[in-house]
């Protein structure tokens, strides 16, 4: 097999070539959604960052397009984000169209060389091409280095409760708040989360935003914080928090706080290849889904899994929810709608009972380089239910759930090449059970290179790459000392030539 046959993800877009990180500057106009990323084109790791383009016009089919932002004298081009200024409050725009603005963070490795630390700041670029093509504002920065080293990747987003443009930046072990009308003169409004969270490196990647308390007219604000070191499963993840903000300050909400002390922090993803994502701006309001997608990998190792003409992928594209239950807020994420449209093959299978290890699925009646599969469980016993996509040279993935200990799992240790860093798969993964589980619901979406695991509708999100020696030929279920009672499953071959 070529690394392309072996390794490309065939729904999880990846650049052509070279190196790419963060998801930036994601907005939605005119039948496109457009996703920016920090890309290096010159070399498969991480370099002078520039932002790469790709258009989708139904979240699952991205084109890539050319460059959009180049590194200039002010520095390379770190995370960001981008809106559409649909009022031109910018002035960008002297005709009729609408500008798309784009702010990110300016990092200038001169500065950072001689040791200073006020190397890095916000700039501002807009297009009249709708996202095409881009111009640097000659004001850059607009936020200027107040003297904290790590202050970057601000996230914008017209907050129509106060009427303002709202951003977000991480500096260090906090978020800061500023707000404009213009998008070039920006007012510093407080910060949020010294004393609180995770801490187990610098914050990076903020994103803030209201959504709406499912099914209620109740209006929450969510912070989404990822985080360099210290995640959940190692290396990098992302946590959020739950609250108010009153067009000034961010306050947690008071029952989500309480949990907050219990329990330390809430991951969007216990996985440990979701890193750095946001959401899109712009949704037609009457589509109003929040829509985000990370980075599918993790410092701790990125730049060196075993792909080399490009890599990285990112996510399938994730619809969050806000819930609550019992005065518990939580965010859910599930996989888009859309995802839908390119199931070729549906095989569904009623309740059933399997006893021991039990093959549920093989090649050649389907093909695992593209799945989703849905199925539940009931009458879970206090026992381990481990299900497994492996092949006949002796790599496995294996995942499920441990309700003897109370949590999932998703274990790679041999699931293939996991020899390019020690960090890779030393241990598996887990995500705590919190609630007496007696029924599970479980989504697995499967790429050649990806398992991103969804239970009980997305309440608990595991995803993580793997590198299997060669593709992989079949599924399998397997409980230690009680049947698996199976309510349904239903397997969906999706296709994407
Ligand atoms: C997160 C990050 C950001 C930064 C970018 C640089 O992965 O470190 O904080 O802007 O990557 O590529």
């Amino acid at each position: 097999y070529t690394e392309e046959e072996l390794y490309r993800p065939k729904f999880h877009f990846t650049p052509k070539q070279n190196w790419m990180n963060d998801p930036n500057g994601m907005f939605y106009l005119n039948g496109n959604y457009h996703l920016f990323f920090q890309h290096y084109p010159d070399s498969a790791v991480w370099g002078p960052m520039h932002w790469g383009h790709a258009i989708s016009t139904d979240l699952v089919a991205w084109k890539e397009q050319p460059i959009a932002l180049y590194p200039d004298e002010k520095g390379y081009i770190f995370s960001g984000s981008a809106v559409v200024d649909i009022n031109n409050t910018s002035g960008f725009s002297s005709g009729s169209e609408k500008p798309v603005i784009a702010m990110f963070t300016y990092h200038d490795p001169k500065l950072e060389k001689e040791g200073k630390i006020d190397y890095q700041s916000q700039g501002i670029a807009y297009s009249l091409d709708e996202g095409i093509t881009w111009a640097k504002y000659l004001g850059n920065p607009v936020i200027k280095n107040p003297g904290i080293k790590d202050f970057r990747d601000p996230k914008i987003s017209w907050d129509t409760i106060h009427n303002q443009w709202v951003l977000v930046l991480a500096a260090g072990d906090k978020s800061m708040f500023y707000s404009s009308k213009n998008l070039k003169d920006w007012k510093y409004l407080s910060n949020f989360g010294k004393d609180i969270g995770a801490h187990g490196g610098v914050w990076e990647c903020p994103d803030f935003f209201p959504m709406t308390v499912d099914g209620t007219n109740e209006i929450k604000w969510v912070l989404i914080q990822s985080i360099v070191s210290g995640g959940p499963n190692g290396g990098t993840g992302t946590q959020y928090f739950v609250g108010d903000f009153n067009g000034k300050s961010f306050i947690l909400d008071p029952f989500f706080k309480k949990d907050l002390v219990n329990e330390n922090v809430f991951w969007i993803d216990y996985g440990r290849d979701n890193y750095a994502g946001v959401t899109w701006s712009n949704m037609p309001e009457k589509d109003g889904r929040k829509l985000f997608l990370g980075w599918m990998s993790n410092w701790e190792y990125a730049e060196k899994v075993p792909t080399n003409k490009w890599r990285s992928s990112m996510t399938i594209v994730r619809e969050l929810k806000l819930v609550k239950n019992d005065d518990h807020y939580r965010i859910t994420s599930q996989p888009v709608k859309e995802i839908n449209n390119y199931i070729s093959k549906s095989i569904k299978k009623g309740d059933f009972n399997v006893e021991g290890e039990t093959v549920l699925i093989t090649k050649p009646e389907l093909d695992f380089s593209s799945l989703d599969i849905h199925f539940k469980i009931k009458d879970l016993q206090k026992d381990i239910y481990t299900f497994s996509f492996f092949n006949a040279v002796g790599d496995s993935l294996k995942f499920g759930v441990n309700n003897k200990e109370k949590f999932f799992f998703l274990d790679r240790m041999k699931s293939g090449n996991i020899s390019f860093s020690d960090k890779f798969a030393p241990i598996i993964s887990i995500a705590p059970i919190k609630e007496e589980l007696k029924n599970i619901d479980i989504r697995v979406l499967l790429d050649k290179t990806s398992i991103e695991i969804f239970y009980n509708n997305g309440k608990t999100v595991m995803t993580e790459l793997f590198f299997p020696k060669k593709p992989i030929e079949a599924f399998s279920a397997k409980s230690e000392n009680f049947n698996i009672e199976f309510e349904g499953m239903t397997i969906n071959q999706l296709k994407f030539d």
